[in-house]
């Protein structure tokens, strides 16, 4: 295999282009995480690593994904990557610092890559231990999370409220939707030095996309920093868009499912997939769509790998299927305006149909 141009060691943040950051300030602090700073022109909230920021987005007037930021370990590895792809080295803004090139994949999507970037306080939580029934860790000691039952309110229509957020620590994936899968694993390997644990390999027979991680060879990377996803034809206008960012929380299950009952009795916001955990990673995942129409998901328990674990061809239907959960909409990965996902999660047939019905699965009625 070609010896790649540099190997990012982790991924940062992603960046948007926004029509309305108050909107979208009001669902980050929802979603768990917390402001940086904050103006008219752009928003930068952090999670509790060390990250300065893992999500960003300025003002526009129209929404778009703009990058996902990376970090390599060496100088002279920036410099490798901004010769082989003939761009400048800059300068990192105030709260990132360091120094950043900015580069676009073979669909148009964005990428930054950074060295010596500023590294934030990691804010301590308290993560209680679980018992599970073969193994008890916690001993006098109760379970509690924030409030306990005063987390609960009435709203003024009568709607029980649940206060407590989860807690977001980082980003630890984005998802991508690309024309061809191949050609899109082989870059991402040739110029960012990503190895894949699964090639996702469609009804066709052929590979449809791949779970990929960052190279660090003795050290535990996740499962997989990136999903490609290849779309087939007929789906163009969605080749080369963000299908979503999965941030890791700090705790546990329990973290993720205070998250989902503080999200879903907010009222406000759209819910896209879960809970469930997934196969391909084994993550506990919970997503949701912003007020932008971008998907984004909490996270929390997922797969470790050194370089050596040697990539597997799986179908599929083990992404959709999951090992429990429900099977995802149509609409999952796909960046749609609020206001068009009932449409076309109607108009589209169903995953199930499309993915588990092609590989021949038993149907609903037999
Ligand atoms: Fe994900």
């Amino acid at each position: 295999m070609t010896q790649p141009i540099a190997k990012v060691t982790d991924i940062i943040f992603i960046r948007f282009q926004l029509r309305d950051l108050e909107a979208q300030a009001g669902y980050l602090e929802d979603f768990g995480m917390t402001a940086v700073h904050k103006t008219s022109e752009a928003i930068f909230y952090r999670g509790t690593g060390t990250d300065a920021y893992i999500y960003a987005a300025e003002k526009a007037d129209t929404d778009a994904f703009i990058a996902a930021g990376y970090e390599v370990n060496s100088l002279a590895e920036l410099q490798a990557l901004a010769e082989n792809q003939g761009v400048a080295i800059e300068d990192g803004d105030a709260l990132m610092g360091g120094k950043r090139i900015r580069l676009t994949d073979p669909d148009g999507l964005g990428i930054e890559v950074y060295h010596g970037v500023h590294k934030a306080d990691p804010i301590d939580e308290n993560v209680p231990l679980l018992n599970s029934g073969k193994h008890k860790h916690r001993l006098n000691e109760t379970q509690r999370f924030g409030g306990g039952a005063a987390e609960w309110s009435m709203d003024s229509q009568g709607n029980m409220q649940y206060a407590l957020p989860s807690s977001v620590m980082r980003l630890g994936h984005t998802a991508i939707n690309v024309k061809d899968g191949p050609a899109s694993i082989q870059w991402y390997h040739d110029v960012l030095g990503m190895i894949v644990s699964d090639n996702i390999i469609g009804p066709d027979g052929n590979v449809g996309g791949a779970f990929i991680r960052c190279d660090n060879g003795d050290m535990p990377s996740d499962h997989h920093t990136l999903n490609v996803v290849a779309l087939p034809p007929e789906a163009e206008p969605f080749h080369g868009t963000f299908g979503h960012a999965g941030f890791e929380l700090e705790k546990s299950l329990d973290d993720l499912m205070a998250g989902h009952f503080h999200m879903k009795t907010s009222g406000k916001y759209v819910h896209e997939w879960g809970i469930g955990r997934h196969l391909l990673g084994s993550q506990l995942y919970d997503y949701w769509r912003d007020p932008h129409g971008f998907i984004i998901e909490h996270w929390t328990d997922g797969d470790l790998m050194t370089a050596d674990s040697p990539p597997q061809d799986v179908s599929i239907v083990e992404v959709v299927k999951g090992q429990y959960g429900p099977i995802p909409h149509s609409s999952f990965n796909m960046s749609l305006p609020l206001e068009a996902v009932d449409g076309f999660r109607e108009a589209t047939p169903n995953l199930t149909e499309m993915i588990v019905g092609a590989m021949e699965a038993p149907k609903a009625d037999s």
